[in-house]
């Protein structure tokens, strides 16, 4: 049995709902890949707490859903920080869900450095440390052998990244379209139906599902991160999110195109001449029948399309966070298994 010691920053939604898996599926994760999966810290905004010997997941989630908070569990310590845990405790991994910060992405990208530089493995969960400083991380896993995961930024349990990076080897990509944002597609298609806008961001927040500041999905910046994200790690082209261009939300997007024809926040990314990608994220009228018109509601899509796959096209329906959870744990487990194949 090997045993894995997280860290745990940021307590919301995703999180909780990791917490919760990891006490559910503690005997599935023993029996089926011979892992001990325990959290021995955890931060969130008021305060963290540590235990080498292992916090009860489920004891934090309950703590948590009755109002209090990391520094007030048992052994915590208030107003202390993530960066404070990493040199109180020792773990093997450190897994990053606090709010996206897109002016700098702190305090997430120095956290996710100091424990990349400490040599402990980091999955994410937050995209702007990758949105921001890609090359800056990558580097940081490489100098002191640590490993990075974040299958969890794109499309939360959708595996873009694990698609892009794992399954098109040789390939040249000359496309890749996505519909990347949920909570904007669920608004554009409940609009296309006549429901109000406000209503339909009020029941994306209600799910668990919206950016902590909702601004983010409806401007178009979470897809234009997810599309910065799958730039770099997938299409081997170095940018940040500064590099998509336009970046247009749905707030004044028609309900629907001529002849019928649907409307979805599209992000994309373009190969062009010189080998780089141009890349955009706005409102975009599909006829009916393209792949893409058909991801509805709560649903996001990824199509690639590259000389030697053609078109490889996967969809997900997504209504919680728990596929985002999953998909953390997902990385967690497959760090542990470098060589499966
Ligand atoms: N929700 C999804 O479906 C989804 C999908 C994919 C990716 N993500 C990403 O996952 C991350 C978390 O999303 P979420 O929905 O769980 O957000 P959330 O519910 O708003 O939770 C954010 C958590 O971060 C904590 N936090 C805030 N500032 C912090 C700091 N300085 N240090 C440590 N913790 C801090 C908050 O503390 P308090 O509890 O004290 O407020 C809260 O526990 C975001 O980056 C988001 O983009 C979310």
């Amino acid at each position: 049995m090997q045993t894995i010691d997280l860290i745990l920053v940021g307590l919301g939604n995703v999180h909780q709902r990791l917490l919760y898996l990891l006490d559910s599926r503690r005997e599935l994760l023993a029996d089926r890949y011979g892992l001990r999966v325990r959290v021995v810290g955890a931060a969130d905004s008021r305060g963290a707490v540590a235990d080498r010997d292992g916090i009860d997941p489920a004891a934090l989630l309950a703590h948590k859903k009755a109002g209090g908070n990391a520094g007030s569990f048992s052994g915590g310590t208030p107003g202390a920080t993530a960066l404070d845990l990493l040199g109180r405790v020792r773990a093997g991994v450190l897994l990053e869900a606090s709010p996206v910060n897109l002016v700098d992405a702190e305090p997430a990208a120095s956290v996710v450095l100091a424990a990349l530089d400490r040599g402990l493995n980091v999955v994410l969960a937050n995209k702007a440390p990758l949105a921001l400083r890609f090359g800056d991380l990558r580097r940081a896993a490489q100098a002191s052998d640590a490993r990075l995961a974040f299958s969890a930024t794109v499309c939360g349990g959708l595996p873009v990244v694990n698609v892009g990076t794992r399954d098109l080897v040789a390939a040249q990509i000359r496309r890749v379209q996505g519909v990347f944002n949920s909570t904007s597609n669920y608004i554009l298609t409940q609009m296309a139906a006549g429901q109000p806008y406000a209503d339909a961001l009020a029941e994306a927040q209600r799910r668990g599902i919206a950016e902590t500041n909702p601004r983010l999905d409806v401007e178009g910046w979470d897809a234009a991160n997810k599309l910065t994200i799958v730039a770099n790690a997938v299409l081997g082209f170095d940018c940040t999110v500064r590099d998509v261009q336009p970046v247009e939300g749905v707030a004044n997007a028609p309900a629907s195109g001529p002849d019928g024809g649907r409307v979805r926040l599209l992000g994309v990314a373009e190969r062009r001449n010189d080998g780089g990608y141009d890349l955009s994220v706005r409102p975009v009228a599909l006829p009916r029948e393209h792949k893409l018109a058909q991801v509805d509601g709560w649903q996001m899509g990824v199509l690639f399309e590259s000389d030697l796959f053609e078109s490889i096209f996967i969809a997900i329906d997504e209504r919680g966070p728990t596929g985002t959870a999953a998909a953390m744990l997902r990385d967690v487990v497959n760090l542990a298994r470098p060589d499966r194949g």
